[in-house]
């Protein structure tokens, strides 16, 4: 690695590399044996078509000719676009939410490095449930604050007794992720309001302690009406959430803060997001999506496209005899594999030319997630490799 590279982000690059080297894989055997061989299972890219209403907002959007709306504008967002967003989230969490509360991101990504760097001081710790999403561990550790690391239960529920173990001196934020990426689990009602009331019971005014619920997959959800969240439950929550999965525009990059009316100290810390929001690079929030969300803040992509896709994958892992708890939202299947080695399984798929990612890489050995935001091609193709690996490997 080139001197030039800082030393943490050298070790990153290293320690994020299992879907990198699963796209690497993927090069090489659609070189070898052709594209519409390979049957890639890794990457968690939204493949929905976008709603209709976005299509007809950006067309809209688009025709109007106007100078200023292409300007910088206030470092939180456009006044009409956090009004939208507040109103539709409002409805989603069953809470007020005020416009003036609502902070427009670079996606959930660019939020939640925005709010890890609001809330911690050097050396915090952040309490992520695993399994979880990757990019966690180097948001927190941008944010100078360090990941501590709990398991959920053996269907991906939080325990309570290890995340009240976990908790010291220190413990400045816990990450919240339902529905979860990588296991599709979704907290249930009973675990949101326990979590609610342990994290009541450790916060202190001089040590707070802040529930950072990453939300966006909240409406992709395959079993239940609405997903529950412990945001009415606990009074120092933050919702950060994107519409890159329920509108799949992820390369749009639109995301955003939102906090609720029960935080504290709420004003001093939207001053401090929308400060880190400018300072961190970001500025503000794309002009064009922010206008083209204003007019389509509830929009949702065909929900039913990803219930499908679960529907025919999981299925069929069943069938097969794979362990798996079914996914009720987002847009992972995330079955135990046959051997107690997840990277020797998935070297074991390779050979049939199917890729996924091993559990480790999500702080859970003993598992592969498998994306089904693919096309029906991959899905069905790559179900007789699935089927064959395990066979192999019981053989
Ligand atoms: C759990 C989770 N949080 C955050 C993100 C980042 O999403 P965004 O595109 O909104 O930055 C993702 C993307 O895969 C994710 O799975």
């Amino acid at each position: 690695m080139s001197h030039a590279i800082a030393q943490q982000a050298a070790h990153d690059l290293g320690a994020a590399s299992w879907i990198r080297e699963m796209f690497e894989q993927g090069r090489r055997l659609k070189a070898e044996f052709g594209a519409d061989q390979v049957f890639d299972f890794s990457l968690g890219n939204p493949n929905a078509t976008p709603p209709a209403a976005f299509f007809d907002a950006l067309q809209a959007v688009a025709a109007e000719r106007a100078a200023p709306l292409h300007r910088y504008m206030p470092n939180a967002g456009f006044d009409e676009a956090r009004a939208a967003v507040a109103r539709f989230l409002s409805g989603q969490y069953r809470t007020e939410i005020e416009p003036s509360a609502v902070i427009l991101t670079s996606g959930a990504a660019g939020g939640m490095n925005v709010a890890l760097r609001a809330i911690c001081n050097p050396g915090d710790e952040v309490i992520v449930l695993a399994p979880y999403f990757p990019e966690y561990r180097f948001y927190a550790q941008q944010a100078g604050g360090q990941m501590v690391l709990v398991q959920t239960d053996a269907e991906f529920q939080p325990d309570l007794p290890a995340i009240e173990a976990a908790l010291t001196e220190r413990t400045r934020a816990i990450i919240v992720n339902s529905p979860n990426n990588p296991s599709g689990a979704v907290y249930t009602e009973e675990k949101c309001r326990a979590l609610g009331a342990l994290l009541a019971r450790h916060d202190r005014p001089e040590r707070p302690l802040y529930l950072l619920c990453d939300d966006p997959y909240r409406r992709i959800i395959y079993d239940l009406a609405w997903c529950p969240t412990p945001v009415p439950h606990y009074a120092r929550t933050v919702i950060i959430s994107s519409y890159s999965k329920d509108v799949s525009i992820a390369g749009e990059r639109l995301g955003y803060i939102a906090v609720p009316p029960r935080v504290p100290e709420r004003t001093l810390l939207l001053g401090a997001l929308t400060m880190l929001n400018r300072t961190l690079g970001f500025v503000n929030a794309a002009a064009f999506m922010q206008r083209v969300i204003t007019r389509c803040a509830d929009a949702l992509c065909d929900v039913s496209f990803y219930r499908q896709n679960r529907d025919l994958l999981c299925g069929a892992l069943q069938e097969y005899g794979y362990a798996l708890t079914m996914p009720q939202g987002a847009l992972y299947a995330f079955p135990k594999t046959p051997i107690a080695d997840d990277v020797a399984f998935v070297e074991a798929l390779l050979r049939h030319r199917v890729l996924a990612v091993p559990g480790r890489g999500f702080g859970r050995p003993g598992h592969i997630r498998l994306s089904f935001c693919t096309d029906r091609h991959t899905l069905e193709g790559g179900l007789p490799g699935l089927k064959a690996a395990l066979e192999d490997v019981r053989r």
